[in-house]
């Protein structure tokens, strides 16, 4: 039977070992961290590649989680016509969302992606979302518009 000291001992290193194993502190992903501390941070641990890939954008059809996690992309982008499938579920876009977002998160630093839309005239890659004129098409109506609440009255 082991005496009181060497329990303590034993107990001691448990701790130690899993103290060490836990993960280290990141200041860019402490929020209570001022803005410039954070970004200073995450410059610092960041490769060359990750920030390559950091100012990458890949189109939708060429992203994959698994490209997002191991080039560290920056941002996706639904280019016109680019959809997830033909007649495309809301579901299915936040399917496509989520596993690119997964991808990322997963990355070695863990920086979430950007996703971007062409949806210069409503969100209009969506299957029947509402399609407005385009901006030129609206200047063109010669109205101007000075507030929200004239376009809602
Ligand atoms: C991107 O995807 C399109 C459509 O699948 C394909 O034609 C093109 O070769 C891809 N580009 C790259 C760089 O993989
Ligand atoms: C998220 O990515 C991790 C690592 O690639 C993977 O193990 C996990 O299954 C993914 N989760 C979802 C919900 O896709």
């Amino acid at each position: 039977m082991m005496k009181a000291p060497s329990l303590v001992l034993l107990w001691g290193v448990l701790w130690l070992c899993c103290w060490a194993a836990e993960a280290e502190y990141m200041a860019y992903k402490d929020p209570k961290k001022p803005m410039n501390a954070r970004i200073k941070d995450l410059m610092g641990r960041m490769t060359l590649a990750e920030k390559l890939g950091q100012m990458t954008q890949l189109e939708r059809q060429n992203a994959t989680a698994e490209i997002m996690r191991e080039y560290s992309i920056g941002s996706v982008l639904s280019g016109g016509g680019s959809v997830p499938r033909p007649q495309a579920s809301t579901q299915d876009w936040i399917n496509m969302f989520n596993d690119f977002q997964n991808g990322s998160l997963s990355s070695r630093l863990g920086i979430p992606m950007i996703y971007g839309i062409d949806a210069v005239h409503g969100h209009n890659n969506v299957y029947k979302a509402t399609i407005f004129p385009h901006n030129v098409g609206l200047g063109a109506t010669r109205q101007v518009i000075h507030s929200y609440n004239e376009i809602i009255l």
